[in-house]
This record gives C-alpha cells, sequence and structure tokens, in this order.
C-alpha cells in the first residue's frame, strides 16, 4: 500500500514510520509513505502557506492554494488514491474503517494545522474526513500517524506471523482478555493456573469469560452490538450476579 502525507511539518514523522513494524512493514515493501512537504508548492513569495481567517478571529487558517498544488502533484501519480482529510467532523476512526481502508492500494492524507484548512481546497480535492476522536489536536499530524499505524496493522504479511489484528480488543466487538508474561510469580502475584495448564480448550474458554468480564466491566455499551452466543449471554448473567454481590 502507498500512503503519502501531505504537511507542512514533514519532520514530525520519523522514528515514527521508522521503528517497530512501521518500519520493518516499509524495510519489506509492504508499506510505502511518502511525505509530501506542502511549502515548496507555495506560489508566494516567501513560501507562506497560512495567513488571517477572512471574517476576523484568532489564529491563522491554512491556504488552500499550496494544498491544491501539493494535491494535484501527488494526484497525477496516485489517480486512483483515496484522499483523506484528517480533521475533527470527520467519520470516526474505528476498526470496521481501518480494515476497509487497508483494502485500498493507495491513500493520500492531508494534514492541517493553526486553525484550520481553507474550505475551498476541501471541497475541492478531498474525498472524505476522517476524525481520530472527539478532541482538538494541534494538527493533523498525529492524527495520520495514528491512522497509517492502525491501517498497517490489517495489511496482510505487516503484523508477525503468529499476531492477528482479528485478536485485539474491539475486532469482535468485545475487549482483550488479560495477558500475561514471565515469571510465573512476581511479588506474589501468580499468572492463572489456567493459562500454565496447556488445555487450549480452557485457555479458550477463560479468555473468552475474560473478554466478556472486561468489556461488561469497562465498556458495557459495547455488548449491546457485539456478537453474541447463548454460551456468551450466559457467561454475562452470571457476571452480573457477580458485580452485583460484590
Ligand atoms: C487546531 S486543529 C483545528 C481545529 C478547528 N479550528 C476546529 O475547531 O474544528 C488543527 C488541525 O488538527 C487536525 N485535527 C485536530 N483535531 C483532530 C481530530 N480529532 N482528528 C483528526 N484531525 C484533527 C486537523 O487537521 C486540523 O486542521
Amino acid at each position: 500500500m502507498i500512503i503519502n502525507i501531505l504537511t507542512i511539518f514533514p519532520e514530525m514523522f520519523g522514528s515514527v514510520f521508522s521503528t517497530s513494524i512501521l518500519g520493518r512493514a516499509r524495510e519489506t515493501g509492504l508499506l510505502d509513505i511518502r511525505l509530501t512537504d506542502i511549502r515548496p508548492f507555495s506560489r508566494s513569495k516567501h513560501k507562506n502557506t497560512d495567513d488571517y481567517p477572512f471574517g476576523g478571529g484568532a489564529g491563522m487558517v491554512m491556504m488552500a492554494q499550496p494544498i491544491m498544488d501539493a494535491m494535484a502533484s501527488v494526484s497525477a501519480a496516485m489517480p486512483g488514491a483515496r484522499r483523506i482529510y484528517l480533521g475533527p467532523r470527520g467519520r470516526k476512526l474505528s476498526t470496521p474503517l481501518a480494515r476497509e481502508l487497508a483494502a485500498e492500494k493507495e491513500l493520500i492524507l492531508l494534514c492541517g494545522h493553526y486553525e484550520g484548512v481553507d474550505q475551498r481546497a476541501l471541497d475541492a480535492c478531498i474525498d472524505e474526513e476522517i476524525s481520530i476522536g472527539d478532541y482538538i489536536l494541534t494538527g493533523g499530524e498525529l492524527a495520520a500517524m495514528v491512522l497509517t499505524d492502525c491501517v498497517a496493522r490489517f495489511i496482510p504479511g505487516v503484523l508477525g506471523s503468529e499476531e492477528s489484528p482479528e485478536e485485539e480488543s474491539f475486532s469482535d466487538g468485545l475487549l482483550e482478555y488479560p495477558q500475561y508474561t514471565r515469571p510465573r510469580e512476581l511479588d506474589g502475584r501468580a499468572v492463572p493456573e489456567v493459562l500454565l495448564s496447556g488445555n487450549h480448550a480452557l485457555i479458550r474458554s477463560w479468555r473468552r469469560r475474560e473478554s466478556l468480564a472486561a468489556t461488561a466491566r469497562f465498556r458495557p455499551d459495547l455488548l449491546e452490538s457485539a456478537a453474541l452466543d447463548d454460551s456468551d449471554r450466559k457467561i454475562l448473567k452470571e457476571l452480573k450476579t457477580c458485580f452485583s454481590e460484590s
């Protein structure tokens, strides 16, 4: 997959995209991340990319011209790419959306800054706006990193062969069960016995129960749309009784 990121701060991305799983995905060619600096596309004498807002108000607005020219240049090489603006008004990033984006061959991400972007640039060259949550960041760069990271996990081969994005929290509508590693005991705290049993059926059912318990405790709202079977519902009923007794 090719992801081309349009930004006025390309230097922000270095270590995030060259470390760990993303770094490996780039080295193996599964992910080709390109950074396009918007500033050189400015036609103003001093290569300005922002100006005062019409109508007054605090802060600066990113000018449409440098963005539209940068987008035209990038789009010429990636004519089929989905063009996304990272912004707080957009559709909220989620596991289903990340899965959907991972199926694309090419994405172009536009990062805003300051008070935002001249609306005409968004009208002219953006297909959709995506938000990473109901809060305001100083710029779209961090949001572009979050989106790239979470989309990359769904590209086949990006995670190690034994890891699966389908076993993480939210993938089946539930939160994940607790994880443990060595040592077996630490300061009097032992790893649950079942995980040492080698009995995979027992481990699977323990994990399902813990997953249901974590979801019921931390995000009960998720249970309304999670795919549950009769045995899950029975466990939830038992858990409810435990919760109300404790
Ligand atoms: C300070 S924000 C602008 C906020 C804008 N004035 C508003 O109130 O909606 C600057 C840039 O950060 C990015 N940004 C801020 N919050 C975001 C979020 N929740 N998701 C994605 N991008 C965000 C956008 O690209 C935005 O143009």
